[in-house]
């Protein structure tokens, strides 16, 4: 029995077979099915992950204030790629950090996996965002005093959930890792390091992965590495990923493409080629 055929549902027109090899020969392991945050894999469809209803975020007050968001309403489906893209200021950056559970809104709701953070102490978000929440950024954010190794497994040192081996090799396996566990980051290449802050992001098995710019400090063929990693997770496990980007290569990576203007979601877009998120972006620029 293939584990993998029941993320059928949420399997993308892109998705390479099960068990399918990459260019470089590396292949997510094929699992069995698994309970994903208490949800029987099979019922995992298109439900949502993350849904937002009516957020707005207002940045100060006065003459002074900023409204960065203006009401987003948007459900983030439970295996599948999502780009956001859009002008600089348009907000981006604070949609995905509101979604993340990392910033308030000024109104409106989220709900991550299910639950409302609206409500919940600062403690409590806490927790469910390291439970639930792999995060990636532009700049890495590895710690420059652990090796490779460490940073992978730093989530499950934190919250004091115990390491699955065997995961935990086949994710180093995959993003080429192996020979480097003991470096530090500063002995790494920015590609290596962007690799090892994937499989930190993966190895708690997350619910939900942000990612903010992450192929924006590499150059293009370390990028596209990045880029084929987040894809494969997204096909072989299932992975939900929501990731802000300015590359419009990146974008067509992704299932679903979202554009911001001025803190407004104005188009909403399944797959898309490059030259059509260049006609979307130059549009939206253009009517700033
Ligand atoms: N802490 C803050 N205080 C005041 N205004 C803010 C703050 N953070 C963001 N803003 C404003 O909110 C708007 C949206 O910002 P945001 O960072 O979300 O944009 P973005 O789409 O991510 O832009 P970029 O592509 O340049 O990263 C901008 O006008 C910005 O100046
Ligand atoms: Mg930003």
């Amino acid at each position: 029995m293939n584990p993998v055929m029941t993320k059928e549902k949420v399997r993308s027109p892109g998705a390479v077979e099960p068990g399918a090899r990459a260019a470089d020969g590396t292949a997510w392991p094929v699992r069995q099915p698994r309970h994903v945050h208490g949800v029987p894999a099979r019922s995992a469809g298109r439900d949502a992950v993350v849904s937002a209803r009516g957020v707005t975020k207002r940045y100060g007050a006065g003459d002074a204030a900023v409204d960065a968001l203006r009401g987003a309403d948007v459900d983030l489906r439970r295996g599948e790629f999502t780009a956001i893209m859009g002008p600089s200021g348009s907000g981006k950056s604070t949609l995905m950090h509101i979604l993340a559970g990392l910033d308030r809104p000024t109104a409106g709701t989220i709900a991550i996996d299910g639950r409302e953070i609206g409500g919940l102490k600062d403690r409590d978000l806490t927790r469910l965002r390291r439970d639930k929440v792999g995060f990636i950024f532009q700049s890495f954010n590895l710690l420059p005093t652990l090796t490779a190794a460490e940073n992978i497994a730093l989530p499950l040192t934190i919250s004091g959930r115990k390491l699955d081996r065997k995961w935990f090799a086949e994710l180093v396996e995959t993003v080429g890792l192996a020979d480097r566990l003991s470096h530090k980051p500063s002995e790494l290449s920015g590609g290596q390091q962007q690799r090892v802050a994937v499989a930190r992001a993966l190895v708690g098995r997350p619910a939900v992965l942000f990612a903010d710019e992450p192929t924006g400090n590499l150059d293009s063929r370390t990028g596209d590495e990045v880029l084929q990693l987040l894809r494969r997770s997204v096909d072989d496990l299932g992975q939900t990923i929501i990731m802000v980007t300015h590359d419009a290569h990146a974008a067509t990576t992704a299932d679903r493409v979202l554009f911001l203007q001025d803190g407004e979601i104005v188009q909403d877009r399944g797959r898309m080629t490059r030259s059509d998120i260049y006609d979307v972006m130059k549009s939206l620029e253009v009517q700033r």
